[in-house]
């Protein structure tokens, strides 16, 4: 049992206590427990129905995701979203004043849930989230959602707590009227208990007055022509975030426009056709599983090692006060902890200040920090020019440049100046950890803590043990990576790692493909249209060519010849068109961004490359690499490389991640591809790895 019914004093109160399990959620065998206790509640004259929860920051979670991943028939998807709203329907229909009480998370279901009962109250709980997130999982709100939430809140918000999936907290809810009251946590039984006495006195009273638009709001909200303004502007920033690639947020527009005037019965029955009709869709699917494989990394612990406590890290050391130096302490200070930053002078301490508080200025702007919560944090910042402060340490992050023998210097000097306790990380993007550990006086306590750029942006670290890594650095830098809001991935040190060495491999091929008489633009017109958030050359020209150059010879140093950079690099770098620091790279960066001429003059005219090709090579290419890295052991799992693709390259979820692309393709049918294009090309490049053989004859896929 989950859901228990109490009453007391004539007031009934409804719990939710999923048992063995942190959270609620409303699976079918709880909305059967729950549409049965409410049907035996209607005859009754309660003073008041509390709704609420007994766990910890939640209230209810959402429905059961594992349920509607397994929905592949229509009519059982219609079926699955009708049973819900039946319950919500009881819920509202009920002849008394209904109350959710909620103290966390009230996602999904469980927001629409709440939207059911006449009054919300919640606590000023920093963990409360109350929203309703389903279209990034590929469908729409299925039970009611579509139809309360706008009629609650007003289209304009309604339609944008559905569409963003964004769930907001108690404050916010509380300013747009979805909570009616805020309590503390403390002695919340006893403020519910008042508010069901003020509510008993006038049962039918709106504590919270609806949302009554005034001037142009009105005509927004209530006009039909304003409305149409409403929807399509809505659809047009749609369109723009998702390039069409998502048709989740356009549906739930669509319900919505054809529901907002219509009766309940009417509204909902559209509302489960919609539901029913997206979460059947192979996006949905990947959807979900992309959303599975970002909980379980997550919360990622070390195989093995579930008896070691992490180390507390509440001050941090980096060295190097650059780009991505600047980023990190901005991070660290943004997250609690105290961040020493150094590098060789004040000039490049004061340039690593500023980036850190371009961060958080940009923050401001989208009033999502205030002054002086951005004064405190910069104040955890401090920097030096020598190793003042490190003994206090109990990280160090070295960010300097990407050059083996100042790190390995860098690494002597910080380790002396380190307690004996401290880690002592790197964030290189390609170098060999393993040798830097070396350089150190203690190689246990040396790991990789590889970032992305934009640090505050980018959810991915890679984190690089060595064979000298203890598992105490192991287990402690995980923790921390969790700590700074990350999402970790655990890769052994081997050269590229894992996410540029794939990445590398897919630039180099649109460098190749170019070089065949492709043109820029279309090449990275063909990535875009595969739903990467970029592409090559336009990300080239962000990341700078001769970083991407210098990358690809330690790859081909450690890796082969497949990563040789592709002939038009080599011609373009000595011109130094090295992107945008530069100003020019494969576009000009102007006030316009135009194709680079003279970079294109330098293509072999009268070629063109199809972009059925394009796209083949570039994703064979990676697919090929992502498997030699499961081969090698570099990463523990197929998901490892989807979810470093997608948090680190932004590679689209809506197909899964590469790997599950792959197996979208089907295995025999890759292979056949491969084998066509190495028969073409020759120098081994696409010819299929052990493993993706291996799969292919024992009749498998990269994912059961
Ligand atoms: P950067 O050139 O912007 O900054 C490097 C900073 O290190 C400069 O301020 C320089 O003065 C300082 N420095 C050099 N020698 C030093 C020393 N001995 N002691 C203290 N400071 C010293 O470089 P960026 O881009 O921030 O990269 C730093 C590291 O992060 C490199 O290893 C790079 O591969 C890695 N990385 C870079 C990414 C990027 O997109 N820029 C992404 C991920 C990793």
């Amino acid at each position: 049992m989950s859901v228990f019914y109490k009453e007391e004093n004539n007031v009934g109160t409804i719990t939710f206590d999923q048992p063995d399990s942190k959270v609620n959620v409303l699976n079918s065998a709880t909305l059967l427990t729950l549409d049965k206790m409410l049907d035996g509640l209607k005859a009754k004259n309660l003073k008041a129905l509390v709704i609420q929860s007994a766990k910890k920051d939640i209230f209810i979670a959402g429905a059961d995701i594992k349920e509607i991943e397994n929905i592949v028939e229509l009519q059982d998807g219609k079926s699955k979203a009708q049973a819900g709203q039946r319950v919500m329907d009881k819920i509202e229909d009920l002849p008394f004043p209904t109350v959710a009480v909620i103290d966390g998370v009230a996602l999904g279901g469980g927001c629409e849930l709440a939207l059911a009962c006449r009054y919300r109250v919640m606590t000023f709980n920093t963990k409360i989230r109350i929203g309703l997130p389903e279209v990034n999982l590929g469908f729409v709100p299925g039970f009611g959602g579509t139809y309360r939430l706008p009629r609650l809140l007003g289209l304009q918000q309604g339609l944008k707590m559905i569409v963003s999936a964004s769930p907001i907290n108690s404050s916010a809810a509380f300013k747009c009227g979805l909570a009616d009251r805020l309590y503390p946590s403390v002695g919340l039984p006893d403020r519910v208990k008042e508010f069901i006495e003020e509510i008993a006195a006038e049962p039918n009273k709106r504590i919270f007055k609806p949302y009554t638009p005034k001037g142009v709001q009105a005509f927004l909200e209530k006009n039909p022509l304003g409305q149409g303004v409403v929807y399509k502007e809505t659809i047009k920033s749609i369109q723009k975030a998702t390039k069409g690639f998502y048709p989740s947020p356009l549906k739930a527009v669509e319900v919505i426009r054809k529901t907002l005037y219509l009766p309940r019965e009417h509204a909902l029955d559209i509302e489960s056709s919609a539901f029913a009709e997206l979460a059947i869709t192979p996006i949905s699917k990947n959807l979900v599983k992309v959303f599975y494989m970002s909980e379980k990394y997550k919360k990622l612990t070390v195989p093995g090692a579930e008896n070691i406590k992490p180390m507390p890290i509440t001050k941090g050391a980096v060295i190097g006060a650059g780009i991505m130096g600047g980023g990190i302490a901005q991070l660290f200070s943004d997250r609690g902890v105290w961040a020493r930053l150094k590098d060789i002078n004040q000039d490049a301490i004061a340039k690593g200040l500023k980036a850190a508080y371009d961060v958080y200025a940009q923050a401001m702007k989208r009033k999502k920090a205030r002054p002086y919560e951005v004064a405190a944090k910069m104040a955890m910042i401090s920097g030096t020019v020598d190793y003042s402060g490190f003994a206090d340490a109990d990280i160090a992050i070295e960010a300097v440049v990407e050059n083996m023998d100042v790190k390995k210097k860098v690494f002597a000097e910080v380790s002396q100046a380190l307690s004996s306790k401290a880690i002592l990380a790197s964030n290189t993007s390609s170098l060999s950890v393993t040798e830097m550990a070396r350089a150190s006086k203690d190689p246990s306590r040396v790991i990789g803590f590889h970032f992305f750029n934009p640090v505050h942006r980018m959810p991915l670290i890679e984190i690089i043990t060595t064979e000298f890594t203890s598992q105490q650095t192991l287990v402690t830098t995980l923790e921390f990576a969790k700590k700074l809001g990350k999402t970790p991935v655990i890769v052994k040190d081997a050269p590229g790692f894992l996410v540029n060495r794939i990445l590398l491999g897919y630039i180099n091929e649109a460098g190749r493909l170019l070089g065949e008489g492709g043109s820029i633009t279309a090449i990275d017109r063909f990535a875009t249209n595969f739903g990467m958030p970029m592409g090559p050359f336009t990300l080239s020209d962000e990341v700078g060519l001769d970083v991407g150059v210098k990358v690809l010879h330690i790859l081909e140093a450690g890796l082969g010849p497949r990563f040789k950079p592709s002939k038009i690099f080599d011609d373009v770098l000595p011109l130094k068109l090295l992107g945008k620091k530069s100003g020019k790279g494969f576009y000009i960066h102007g006030k316009e961004r135009v194709v680079n001429p003279q970079v294109q003059a330098l293509v072999q005219s009268g070629g063109s490359i199809k972009e059925e090709e394009a796209v083949q090579r570039m994703m064979y290419i990676m697919i090929n690499e992502a498997a030699m890295i499961l081969q090698e052991k570099v990463v523990d799992g197929a998901d490892a490389v989807d979810i470093g693709m997608i948090f680190g390259t932004g590679f689209p979820p809506f197909r899964g991640g590469l790997l599950r692309y792959a197996d979208s393709l089907g295995i025999d049918k890759l292979v056949d591809g491969m084998e066509k294009l190495e028969a073409r090309f020759k120098d081994g490049r696409f010819k299929p790895c052990t493993y993706i053989l291996d799969l292919k004859s024992n009749g498998k896929k990269f994912f059961i």
